[in-house]
């Protein structure tokens, strides 16, 4: 494909420094996943054999699927679909339904995602006004069931989220996405490494860390091994088109294969660093880890209220939830507002407002399945669940196989090269013979025999 020899195209707004690059990437990547996900199913799934097992993933697939991404999106200068389109124009064959998985992935994600932001967000807003002073380490179940339990607080919440995300979006590229996470993700850090030090500096704190880090490896079974791909997927926001779009943000200077390599790096530490503020804490006060998706909601407040300024730790531990579930959404908002501006002609404005509409009218249904909704149940699940086990355990994989495929022996070895060392001045071409390897054969394959798996098709 010749650039010089394409129609010109209208200006597209771009990140404009490699801070701003990974800024918007890692606040992508970062997200609810770390604080929400990330310890609810290590404490499902046996601690540090399940941290193990999702290391692996992260490496050995979801990464090789954001360079993938990242090749795709720059080299296309596109949305998720467009970019398919514009590297296999002749359309003999639908690659371009990959964006279409993508584009669909993006809302099923949100549906659900800002149902739990806005817990979080209600969370942070209720800790920050004092709301939690008077209720006792045996009330933080009762507090939450009947949060979610009731319509109104957690649907009106799920709209301030969408209110708050559209406004970023609609400020633009540069100005709204890049900035923002740029402003945000320091405070971020500082926020955990500050409960951090809390949770490991409390008496007994050592359980919590040996929890994480010491794998015990009879604990690893196919569930295990599917639900750390899926997380693996989930976390780096790979397989649906988010990297692609934020792939044709980034500078024909920039490194994709480093920028990849630091957010899987950076991002794999937060949830560690995630961990390393719940586990000890949750140990030293003789909680139980493995209460699942009510741990944050339940547990931590139960938690922090035990220890000494607590309520403090707690109003900064949901604010930094709330940071990194904002950058999340973000991203996972453009993939539509991307899709709809450039290959429909909207407006950015229109194609915000209505994407986040239909988020906030079918994410709904996922905000009411744990109250009038709750027995309610498509393929034996509710909503929320549906739209969960949709996204991360299908449309993420499927999406990530065809990715594979398409960068591996579709666009083949000479455009990998050209893009992902900068025509030669990078030389990473061992790294890139690696690479290749990987998105042609192991990550295909792997991800095949997973989701097979996954769906009961082949018994491991
Ligand atoms: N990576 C985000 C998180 O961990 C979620 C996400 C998934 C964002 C897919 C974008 C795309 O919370």
């Amino acid at each position: 494909m010749n650039e010089s020899n394409e129609p010109s195209q209208p200006q597209r707004e771009g990140f404009t420094t490699t801070l701003g690059v990974l800024a918007a990437t890692l606040g992508s990547a970062v997200g609810l996943g770390n604080i929400w996900k990330f310890p609810s199913l290590t404490g499902q799934n046996g601690g540090a054999a399940f941290v193990f097992v999702y290391m692996i993933g992260v490496a050995l697939i979801a990464m090789p699927v954001m360079i993938s991404e990242f090749i795709i999106g720059r080299k296309a200068g596109a949305n998720a679909v467009g970019a398919f389109k514009r590297l296999e124009p002749a359309r003999t064959k639908p690659w371009f339904l990959t964006g279409v998985i993508g584009v669909v992935a993006a809302f099923l994600i949100m549906f659900f995602y800002t149902d739990v932001a806005g817990w979080v967000y209600s969370y942070a807003f209720r800790a920050l006004s004092g709301g939690f002073a008077h209720v006792g380490v045996n009330q933080t179940a009762g507090v939450f069931d009947s949060y979610i339990g009731s319509a109104a607080g957690p649907l009106i919440w799920q709209w301030i989220v969408l209110i708050v995300i559209s406004s970023v979006i609609i400020a633009g590229v540069t100005r709204g996405i890049e900035r923002m996470t740029k402003a945000l993700l320091p405070i971020l850090f500082v926020l955990l490494l500050i409960c951090d030090v809390r949770a490991l500096t409390l008496p007994g704190a050592f359980e919590g860390v040996r929890y994480l880090f010491q794998p015990d490896f009879t604990k690893i079974t196919a569930g295990v091994v599917l639900a750390a791909m899926g997380l693996a997927f989930f976390k780096l926001s790979v397989g649906m088109g988010t990297m692609t779009t934020y792939g044709s943000y980034i500078g024909k200077k920039e490194s994709l294969p480093a920028t990849a390599i630091r957010v899987a790096l950076a991002d794999t530490l937060v949830s560690l660093l995630a961990g390393l503020a719940i586990f000890p804490a949750v140990f030293a006060f003789g909680f139980k880890p493995d209460a699942g998706p009510s741990l944050l909601f339940i547990t931590i407040p139960a938690v922090f209220k035990t220890m000494p300024f607590g309520q403090v730790f707690l109003t900064m531990f949901f604010v930094l939830a709330a940071i990194a579930a904002t950058g999340a959404m973000i991203s996972l908002l453009e993939v539509p507002v991307a899709y709809l501006t450039e290959e429909k002609k909207w407006s950015r404005l229109w194609a915000t407002i209505f994407s986040a509409g239909l988020m906030g009218v079918v994410g709904s249904l996922a905000t009411l399945s744990t109250s009038s909704l709750s027995k309610t149940l498509v393929f034996g699940k509710t909503f929320f669940d549906l739209f969960d086990f949709l996204s991360s355990n299908i449309a993420l994989p499927v999406g990530g196989v065809f990715i594979c495929l398409f960068v591996g022996w579709k666009l083949g070895k000479k455009i990998i090269v050209e893009e992902a060392s900068n025509d030669g001045s990078l030389h990473n071409l061992a790294l890139l013979k690696v690479f290749t390897f990987t998105v042609r054969y192991i990550a295909p394959i792997a991800i095949v025999l997973v989701l097979l798996n996954g769906l009961g098709i082949l018994k491991a």
